[in-house]
């Protein structure tokens, strides 16, 4: 994830980590300026208004119960439900998407899908998209999509575009499933997925 200790929409950034005292993990708080620290997953879900869910989705469900009562809270989902095996992507079943089935786990919860479509090196370091990116968000909460799209426009040169319900993040979600099945061919004529602002 991006290091960010405190962005100019003024969040302060607490890694959630099961491991938040190993060298790694300081290392990166090091990096992400004063205002960033690391505890638990569960620590630091109950300290934020807003939660980013960006674990392998294997892992997701448990985490996501660990993390308790998320009633009220921006739960931001960056998954997309597949693993890699032997160095393939295999889809993982899902009833309708990830998304909807965060907020399942987390009922009371207001659930973005949000940055999955963004490869991690643009994730860090936005400038790597070579222009503008624009990240799709679906959720069922207007309050909770506007705040997402206000993180997002500090991240210039990232763009946020609403494209609906939670019911719609499969559609992102696939398109990310593509990008990477795609990546993971490795052939020199392979794409990577850059959602460009439709040409005026
Ligand atoms: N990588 C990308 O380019 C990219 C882009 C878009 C979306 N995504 C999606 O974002 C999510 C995270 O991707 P990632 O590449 O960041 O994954 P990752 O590096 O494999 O895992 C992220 C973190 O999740 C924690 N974690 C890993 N396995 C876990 C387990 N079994 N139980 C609990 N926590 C576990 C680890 O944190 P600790 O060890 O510190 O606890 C790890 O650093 C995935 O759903 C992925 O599909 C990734």
């Amino acid at each position: 994830m991006a290091r960010w200790g405190r962005g100019s929409a003024g969040h302060t950034v607490i890694y959630g980590s099961r491991t938040p005292d190993d060298a790694r993990i300081r290392e990166l708080v090091a990096a992400s300026g004063t205002a960033a620290r690391a505890l638990t997953p569960a620590a630091a879900a109950a300290t934020a208004p807003i939660v980013m869910v960006t674990t392998p989705w294997v892992a997701t469900e448990a985490i996501v119960k660990s993390l308790g009562d998320l009633q009220g809270k921006v739960i931001l989902d960056t998954t997309n439900p597949f693993e890699f095996r032997d160095g393939r992507d295999v889809e993982l079943p899902v009833e309708g998407s990830a998304a909807q089935m965060i907020q399942a786990w987390a009922p009371g919860a207001k659930v973005v899908k949000a940055f999955n479509t963004l490869n991690f090196r643009v994730m860090a370091a936005p400038e790597k998209a070579e222009g503008p990116s624009t990240v799709p968000l679906a959720g069922d909460d207007a309050e909770a999509k506007r705040i997402a799209a206000e993180i997002i426009a500090t991240l210039p040169p990232l763009l946020s575009f609403d494209v609906g319900p939670l019911s719609n993040a499969y559609y992102v979600e696939m398109i990310a499933l593509l990008s990477v099945n795609v990546l993971l061919q490795k052939r020199p004529d392979a794409f990577e997925l850059v959602l460009r602002p439709r040409a005026k």
